[in-house]
């Protein structure tokens, strides 16, 4: 019997970017020590991780989580070949993220107008314009800026988004020369179908390699449509620690797909993130604790549930 592949031509090497210090600790009520996200952050390092989204430079009134953005980068000693990036809204976030010694920053925008005036107080356009100016900024300091785009399955004001519409924003950025456009699931209503039209049509605007998808696990969705991103050849996704994350500005947001997860999976499959997950493991524990409450993650809580019940039988 011959067995066919319906997965088709897997990437042997994924990259995984991690955005549970940002996204993950914009959404949480408790806001943690400055030297506690520096922990966490070196955590992540520590479990092999090469990016990583540590803060954001938006405004502190809109996300007071995040304010010690400045303060944070200085505690964090760098590691040859991991980039640290954070999330600006606009050229003042850029500055910020440049004289805080960042390489890389990531700018965002919504690909529908009621999500766009809630989470940033501007039109699609205006943000459009925006990203392009924070580009610019960027080339003349030498930075390099990936670009998210959100609400691209689904907006929390306006429902399914039309591919058609996704489309559009995407042919207004394509010759902005981002480095990458990240594809978010903000609301994490994806389904698999709906992704791969969305990654098929995107892809005949910029390429393949430029794609990275941003899933939220809202309904448990995330991973069946990261599966079907990467065997459409898509090689960049975003997830954080433990599963945290969620926009404030986004009601019903819940967390994005869990780095350990999607890390399992990816190793199950043979390919290489040159992450070791047992290290991301201790990492989500730490969050946890942080945090100070059980996160979503369920290979987070498979690990250690089945730590817990070995210590136990050692016990007895
Ligand atoms: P605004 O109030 O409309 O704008 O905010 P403004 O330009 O008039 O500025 C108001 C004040 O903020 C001024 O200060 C500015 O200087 C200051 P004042 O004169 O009143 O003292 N300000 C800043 N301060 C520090 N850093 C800055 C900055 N910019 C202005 N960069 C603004 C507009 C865009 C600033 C605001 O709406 C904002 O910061 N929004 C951020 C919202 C946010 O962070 N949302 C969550 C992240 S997006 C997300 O999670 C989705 C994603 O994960 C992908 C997905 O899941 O889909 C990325
Ligand atoms: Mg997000």
């Amino acid at each position: 019997m011959t067995m066919t592949n319906p997965l088709g031509a897997i990437p042997k090497r994924v990259e995984v970017y991690e955005v549970g210090p940002r996204d993950g600790l914009q959404n949480e009520l408790r806001t943690l020590a400055t030297a506690d996200k520096a922990r966490l952050i070196e955590a992540l390092v520590g479990s092999g991780l090469k990016r990583i989204e540590v803060s954001s430079f938006v405004s502190p009134r809109w996300i007071p989580q995040l304010a010690d953005a400045e303060k944070l980068i200085g505690l964090v000693p760098r590691r040859e070949g991991v980039v640290f990036t954070a999330l600006v809204p606009n050229l003042k976030g850029l500055e910020r993220a440049r004289a805080a010694g960042l390489q890389e920053a990531a700018v965002f925008l919504s690909v529908t107008e009621s999500h766009s005036q809630k989470n940033i107080n501007k039109s699609v356009a205006d943000a459009i314009s925006t990203a392009r100016e924070v580009a610019n900024g960027a080339r003349a300091a030498g930075m390099r800026v990936r670009c998210y785009l959100s609400t691209v399955w689904g907006c929390p004001y306006e429902g399914i988004t039309p591919v058609a519409r996704v489309v559009e924003v995407v042919k207004q950025l394509a010759d902005i020369g981002f480095y990458q456009l990240s594809l978010g699931d903000t609301i994490g209503v994806g389904t698999p179908s709906q992704t791969a039209e969305i990654v098929g049509e995107v892809s005949k605007v910029v390429g393949l390699g430029q794609i990275a998808l941003h899933l939220h696990d809202t309904r448990g969705t995330a991973l069946a449509n990261a599966l079907v991103g990467l065997s459409m050849g898509v090689t960049t996704f975003d997830a954080s620690i433990g599963g945290l994350g969620g926009c404030p500005y986004a009601p019903g947001a819940a967390g994005n797909l869990a780095t350990e997860d999607l890390v399992f999976m990816l190793q199950g499959m043979g390919v290489e993130t040159g992450i070791d997950l047992g290290k991301l493991v201790e990492a989500g524990e730490l969050a946890q604790e942080l945090i100070g409450r059980k996160l979503s993650g369920k290979y987070l809580q498979a690990a250690l549930g089945e730590r817990e019940k070995m210590a136990n039988r050692a016990r007895k």
